[in-house]
């Protein structure tokens, strides 16, 4: 089987360093990004890590035509990783349907495209731990209820697993994982690629970092009057590299035949959760740098504790997190003196 692979979003912060770990594993990758929350430099990094200038085609996945054409010109794709997606939380709650459209409707462009060329097809989606909400049970194994979506943005990761999974049943050769990623951070130990937000951060390790860059004259920590050890919402961070190994052992077990089910969901973490303190704390160990952060309000719907059961994962995929937060939290602070260097 051919081993040519389609990465959408592959020049965002997961898809390049996924594009890394499958080129490095001899797989030829071809990317589809419009370059809405990426820049087309990402390929100089990869370039220099691999040795390899993947083929880059930049367009907007809502382009049905575009998405025909470029299975047309490619009939020898036989996977795709599909990263492409809006994903800021609180922005999908003012623009609901901007991220309908973007997250579900690249998604149904893509499987009809695939339908169409009626062969052996493997596909993983990037999920994420927020469709399980605040479970209820700790830690997050896959069976899990998924809770009713706080967000837009949260609803089409639901609804494109649903979609995946009613597709994966109606088109028998169609083979699917969904990847229910925790809390991706850091970057490559190359420091050649990393995390690169546009606009202010949402997220915790890159305001960290930022921060630390003087960027930011301090760090808001929301709420410590969570009933958690600290008194901070709790996490489960994950080295970005590990999560992007995930992907490629995942190909590999639907390329190879070796899934149960034509539909399989694995959670992609370390198993083990950090306070919002406790990363500060590491971080500031790591870099050295005493970070000026205040504790403010909580911040609306935020979970207060999110940690994975990794089990299935590490038994079924052979897949584990090798990084832990130390080493994780360095490249993220390497990359961001490199970042402001430049
Ligand atoms: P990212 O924004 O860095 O990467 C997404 C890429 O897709 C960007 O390069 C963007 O330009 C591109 N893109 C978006 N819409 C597109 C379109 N219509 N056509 C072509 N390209 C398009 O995000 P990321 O952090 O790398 O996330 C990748 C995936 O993982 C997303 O689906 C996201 O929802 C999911 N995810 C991310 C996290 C996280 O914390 N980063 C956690 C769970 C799940
Ligand atoms: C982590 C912790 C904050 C920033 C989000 C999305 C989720 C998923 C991953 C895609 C929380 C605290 C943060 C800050 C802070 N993405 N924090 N000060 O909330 O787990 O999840 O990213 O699927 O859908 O919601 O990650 O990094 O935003 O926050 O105190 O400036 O850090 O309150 O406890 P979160 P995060």
């Amino acid at each position: 089987m051919s081993s040519k692979i389609l990465v959408t979003g592959g020049l965002g912060y997961i898809g390049s360093h996924t594009s890394v770990e499958l080129i490095q594993q001899g797989f030829e990758v071809v990317i589809v990004d419009d370059l809405s929350n990426s820049s087309s430099d990402v390929l100089k990094g990869i370039k220099k890590i691999t040795g390899v200038s993947p083929e880059f085609l930049q367009f907007d996945l809502r382009n049905k035509k575009k998405v025909n054409q470029l299975f047309e010109a490619h009939p020898d794709i036989s996977g795709l990783i599909h990263f492409a997606a809006s994903k800021a939380v609180g922005e999908s709650v003012n623009k609901p349907l901007e991220y309908y459209e973007n997250n579900l409707g690249s998604l149904i462009y893509l499987l009809q495209a695939i339908e169409e060329k009626a062969k052996d097809f493997s596909f993983i989606f990037s999920s994420s731990c927020t469709v399980y909400g605040q479970a209820d049970r700790l830690p997050i194994t896959e069976e899990a209820p998924l809770k009713k979506a706080e967000s837009p943005y949260g609803n089409t990761k639901q609804i494109g697993e649903d979609i995946l999974f009613d597709n994966s049943r109606s088109n028998p050769l169609l083979k699917v994982i969904a990847l229910r990623y925790f809390n991706p951070i850091g970057g490559h130990v190359s420091i050649e690629i990393g995390e690169l937000p546009k606009g202010r951060p949402q997220n915790l390790v890159p305001f960290i970092t930022q921060t630390a860059a003087g960027i930011h004259k301090k760090l808001n920590v929301f709420g410590d009057d969570y009933p958690t050890p600290d008194g901070t919402c709790v996490r489960d961070y994950i080295h970005v590299v590990d999560l992007a190994k995930a992907h490629v052992v995942g190909l590999k077990r639907m390329m190879s035949n070796q899934q149960s089910e034509s539909f399989e969901v694995f959670n992609l973490g370390t198993g083990k959760g950090n306070s919002v303190l406790k990363v500060i704390k590491t971080f500031e160990k790591v870099s050295g740098v005493s970070l000026n952060y205040e504790i403010v309000a909580r911040r609306q719907g935020d979970v207060i504790e999110a940690y994975a059961d990794t089990t299935k994962a590490n038994k079924v995929l052979g897949w584990r997190a090798e990084s832990n937060l130390k080493e994780a939290l360095d490249t993220a602070w390497k990359w961001e003196k490199k970042i402001r260097k430049s």
